[in-house]
């Protein structure tokens, strides 16, 4: 079934045959001696126990040809998954600290973005996340270094270590980031509260929440997003890995559904939760028993929901 992918972290792709590639290819050495050992790691309790290994296994991505190397094995996976158009989160601050610049990681990357209709059948947005627990003067910072690329970037998100990081915070580079004319998006309500959505809306004027789950604890909150047909952009299987959900019949898909909300259904970090994102589409069709329609329905939303122009979006709606 074509779909869009809306929530997808590039870092999150990169796969432990890859990860120990490029490890020799630049002299890194990795705190694994196999793959095996490495898989054993991804045992994760919640959000920071996945970031500690996610940043840790980024020490591999040093130069333009790696980033273009990782995005080119997702577009590859993500086409055989049905996914026609992806809009592609990247971290540049993880990657700055370790002194890689922001023009190798947007080279790298928007070398693969821009081969991927004619190589993989896929069109392609950019979203350059800022790390909320970095702080809002790094999230300025590192927006004001990414200005010379901003013709390549469509948008704007926050991620990383949720609680004790609200949104209101970055309120000033959002709205830079609107100035110049970029969308905004923003993680909020994975582990955090429903309070954090709100300001996700209100305070920074995002046009996608990701995650977005826990706004199912607040009916007035849930209210205003069907009202709105603000898009979430939900995990499953992340949010069952990193135990948002103890089960994934557990899951609010069904009932954020049956509240009217514009849900999509994609992978966040498909190399370390078990699944790309028609294995999410599997596996909440089999854990919540889905029937065609309803994947159908999430299939068109993954379009509308996408910064795609509206021409582009009808001739798959
Ligand atoms: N949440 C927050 N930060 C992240 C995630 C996530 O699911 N994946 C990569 N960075
Ligand atoms: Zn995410």
């Amino acid at each position: 079934m074509p779909k869009a992918e809306l929530h997808l972290h590039i870092e999150g792709t990169l796969e432990p045959s890859l990860a120990f590639a490029l490890a020799e290819r630049n002299g890194v050495v990795l705190p694994f001696a196999t793959e095996e050992e490495l898989r054993a790691a991804y045992s994760f309790t919640d959000l920071q126990s996945f970031l500690d290994l996610y940043y840790a296994l980024m020490a591999v991505l040093r130069t333009e040809d790696d980033f273009a190397d990782l995005a080119d094995a997702y577009l590859a996976r993500a086409r055989r998954q049905g996914v026609r158009h992806a809009e592609i989160f990247f971290d540049p601050q993880a990657h700055t600290a370790r002194g890689v610049p922001v023009g190798t990681v947007v080279d790298g990357l928007t070398r693969a973005l821009d081969a991927a209709p004619r190589r993989h059948g896929i069109t392609t947005r950019l979203i350059m996340c800022f790390l909320r627990d970095e702080g809002p003067e790094a999230a300025l910072a590192t927006f004001e270094s990414a200005r010379p690329y901003l013709d390549r970037i469509a948008a704007v998100g926050l991620d990383s270590a949720e609680v004790g990081h609200p949104p209101a915070a970055f309120r000033e580079v959002y709205r830079r980031a609107r100035e110049a004319g970029l969308k905004c998006v923003a993680h909020a309500g994975e582990e955090g509260p429903p309070a954090y959505v709100w300001e996700a809306l209100d305070v920074l004027g995002v046009d996608r929440v990701d995650h977005g789950v826990r706004s199912m604890e607040d009916p007035e909150l849930v209210a205003r997003l069907a009202a709105d047909q603000v898009p979430l952009t939900v995990c499953p299987l992340s949010n069952l890995r990193l135990r948002v959900v103890d089960r994934l019949a557990d899951h609010p898909l069904p009932a954020m559904l049956e509240a009217g909300l514009l849900v999509t259904v994609n992978s966040d970090d498909p190399a370390y939760f078990g699944g790309y994102v028609d294995d999410n589409f599997t596996a909440v069709r089999d854990a919540l028993g889905l029937d065609a329609e309803t994947l159908r329905t999430l299939a068109r939303n993954s379009f509308r929901a996408s910064f795609l122009d509206e021409e582009t979006r009808a001739r798959y709606l």
